[in-house]
Formats: structure tokens, C-alpha cells, sequence
């Protein structure tokens, strides 16, 4: 956590986790330099355990602080310890999950406990874990809702903190089932960190 406190009035400060595409990522970072973030939050750094992926490329593009830590072959736990101390040096006041194919060790949500969100393309009461678009598609769900989350040790577990419908009546592909949701989730993980932030903001006024 940032030494000078998570409620203060200055930016708060956002560490962004992914191992993919990072398309959420993008999003939050538009949230932040012209969006509905811009006068909230700040990118610290995008991460990534996977120092390939396509995302930590996007994001030195868009100009945010990279860093990487291959977590191939490593112990989860150790490897978790060395990500703390990795973001802890960005001093971010939460850590955001955006496509992090990785299962937190209680080492790492400690260190940021309350402070870890997470982007789940279900109602994470109903399907936990990978793969929740293939799940609403082949079950041909006439809805599937986003779900924003803070973590906890469990597996999709934590707390909710908002929700959004999709419809997905008529759509016919995965493609299309993941086209109108990730449209959703770029729309949703931006407008619930402005409202996380300015609930966190108000506690000390
Ligand atoms: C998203 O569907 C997110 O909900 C899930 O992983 C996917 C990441 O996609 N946790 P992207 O890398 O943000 O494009």
C-alpha cells in the first residue's frame, strides 16, 4: 500500500495484473488518461507474469510503466512474494486483476487485502474459474451478468461490487457472446473503480 494512505485526495494509484490481450486494461488506462478516471486514479504499472504477453506491449504503447515476472515453473507462493515486492515499489493503492491467469496466494492478498479487484464475464455466484463465456454459450444463456469483485483467498469468492446484465439472445458465436460482453466489462470495471474510489475518498471526511 502507498505510505501516505489510500484515502487522501491525490490520485489513487492503480497497478493493472494481466497475462493476455489486456483488452481491459486498455480500457481502464482511456478511463484514466481522458475517461471517467482522469481526475481519480493514476496507471503506477501494468504487470504481467507472462513478460510475452501482447498486453505489456499495448500498455508501453499507451505509455504506462511496464514490469514482468515469469511465473513459469515457479512455486506460487515464492513467485507471489516476489510480485508484492515488485508492485510494492509502485506503491499502488489498489491492484487491479484485468485477464491475471493466475490463483492469489494468501501471500499476496495480504499485502493487499481489500485493495484487489477482479473482472469475472459471469455472476461469479453461478460459475466460478475459466471459461465462463464457453459456459453462458453452450448454455445458451439468454443473459450472462459481469461481475466486478474484490478478492479474497477463495476462488471467485470476494465480495461484489457491481453487476451488469448482457444480453445475449440471438447471439449465435462465442465471438458475438464475447463481443457484447467485453463491451460490458470495459464499460463496468472503469465505472465501479469511480465509485470504489470516491466511497474510499468520503470514509475520511
Ligand atoms: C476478460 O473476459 C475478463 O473478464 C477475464 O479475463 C478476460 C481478460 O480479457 N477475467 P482482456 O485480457 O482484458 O482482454
Amino acid at each position: 500500500m502507498s505510505a501516505t494512505g489510500n484515502h487522501s485526495n491525490r490520485k489513487q494509484r492503480l497497478a493493472i495484473l494481466l497475462s493476455g490481450r489486456g483488452s481491459n486494461m486498455v480500457a481502464l488506462v482511456q478511463a484514466v488518461q481522458h475517461g471517467v478516471l482522469q481526475n481519480l486514479a493514476e496507471v503506477a504499472v501494468v504487470f504481467s507474469n507472462k513478460p510475452d504477453a501482447p498486453g505489456l506491449e499495448t500498455a508501453a504503447a499507451l505509455g504506462c510503466p511496464t514490469a514482468s515476472l515469469s511465473s513459469q515453473g515457479r512455486k506460487r507462493a515464492e513467485f507471489d512474494a516476489e510480485v508484492v515486492e515488485v508492485l510494492q515499489q509502485y506503491q499502488p493503492d489498489y491492484v487491479i486483476l484485468a485477464g491475471y491467469m493466475r490463483i492469489l496466494s494468501p501471500t499476496f492478498i495480504r499485502a493487499f487485502a481489500g485493495r484487489i479487484l477482479n473482472i469475472h464475464p459471469a455472476d461469479t455466484h453461478q460459475h466460478q474459474g475459466l471459461h465462463a463465456y464457453e459456459w453462458a454459450f453452450e448454455n445458451r444463456l439468454p443473459e450472462t451478468k459481469i461481475t466486478v469483485h474484490l478478492v479474497d483467498e477463495g476462488l471467485d469468492t470476494g465480495p461484489i461490487l457491481a453487476q451488469h446484465p448482457v444480453d445475449l439472445r440471438g447471439a449465435d458465436t462465442l465471438a458475438e457472446v464475447e463481443r457484447r460482453g467485453l463491451a460490458v466489462e470495459h464499460m463496468l470495471y472503469a465505472d465501479t473503480l469511480v465509485a470504489l474510489v470516491t466511497k474510499d475518498r468520503k470514509k475520511t471526511h
